[in-house]
């Protein structure tokens, strides 16, 4: 297990760091969930998959906003003032690992920030990420807000990015979007983390997904009947591993794993489902 809910059962649904880090180092996601919520919010999901379209070859595209914040602490790459090119490139690939979910994203716009104590202290619940969210956030649920820091300052090991759930914004509607670490954007540093498949996953969680580990071997998971069972988070590439006596091997090549960006390559039809439901139901965003 690397979930230590009990532990955590006071804290909302919305991203935090957690302590302990995962058997590989690393709390790559800053993604954590009480179990109490997840079942309050799950079993409604269970009662109504009904209006859910299935995925196939008709259904219909809908384009979200995409509003980019780059935090630095100075003016050039290396404070993290990454360029347009990089940005675009992030978008592309963002783009084409949604491809086949329904969901666009179009960059309506780059502000450029350079504040130092955002690039360094901004983090899961730090007031540093409120301040800078409370300054910079555009838009409704249906828009999505990316901001990148280097979690400098920030002690959870190795952590890559965190992000909203979509049933969180009606209560916290300024704490909503993704926070990345600037570095992991294509052709950034961060490898083998930098071809831009954090904001993916970040972004994954965006729309309701949980991480294909939720949950270990036991319960409800992820709450995705396709992804199967898994003891922990995958590092590396470890095709062909099987941690659970469930049927399936370790989906670690999914977007919701933990894996090297390169090894990441897809959704499954359940969770395009339940993104679908999720971002319909707390999002108003209808495909
Ligand atoms: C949605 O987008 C996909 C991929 O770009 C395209 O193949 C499909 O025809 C689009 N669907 C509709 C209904 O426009
Ligand atoms: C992006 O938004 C900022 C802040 O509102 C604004 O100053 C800037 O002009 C916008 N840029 C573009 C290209 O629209
Ligand atoms: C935060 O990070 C900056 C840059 O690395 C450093 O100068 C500063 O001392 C740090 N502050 C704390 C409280 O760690
Ligand atoms: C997605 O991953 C699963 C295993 O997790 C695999 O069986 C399937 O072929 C993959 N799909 C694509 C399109 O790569
Ligand atoms: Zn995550």
């Amino acid at each position: 297990m690397i979930f230590r809910l009990p532990a955590l059962a006071a804290l909302s649904l919305s991203a935090i760091a957690f302590a302990s880090p995962t058997k590989y180092g690393g709390n790559k996601c800053g993604n954590h969930l009480a179990l109490e919520h997840i079942n309050a919010k799950e079993s409604k999901f269970a009662n109504d998959l009904s209006r859910v379209e299935i995925p196939g070859s008709t259904f219909s595209n809908r384009t979200i906003s995409v509003y980019f914040n780059v935090i630095s602490s100075g003016t050039d790459l290396s404070h993290g003032c990454i360029p347009d090119n990089q940005v675009k490139d992030q978008m592309d690939v963002l783009n084409r690992d949604y491809s086949g979910t329904g969901l666009r994203f179009q960059l309506v716009n780059v502000t450029r920030v350079v504040n130092a104590k955002w690039f360094n202290d901004a983090g899961p619940d730090t007031p540093e990420q409120t301040e800078m969210k409370a300054a910079l956030r555009r838009g409704g649920p249906d828009v999505l807000n990316i901001f990148t820091v280097s979690f400098n300052n920030i002690t959870a090991d190795g952590l890559l990015g965190y992000a909203t759930f979509p049933a969180d914004y009606s209560g916290n509607s300024k704490d909503d979007g993704v926070v990345v670490n600037f570095a992991t954007l294509p052709g950034g540093t961060a490898a083998p983390t930098n071809l831009g498949r954090t904001i993916t996953h970040e972004v994954g969680h965006w729309v309701g997904l949980y991480h294909t580990f939720q949950g270990g071997c036991d319960g409800e998971g992820d709450y995705v009947d396709d992804t199967p069972a898994e003891a922990e988070a995958a590092s590396g590439c470890p095709v062909g591993r099987d941690t659970c006596a469930a049927p399936g091997l370790d989906p670690v090549q999914n977007y919701m794993d933990y894996s090297d960006d390169a090894c990441m390559n897809n959704f499954t039809k359940g969770q395009i489902v339940r993104l679908r439901y999720q971002i319909d139901t707390y999002r108003n965003i209808t495909l």
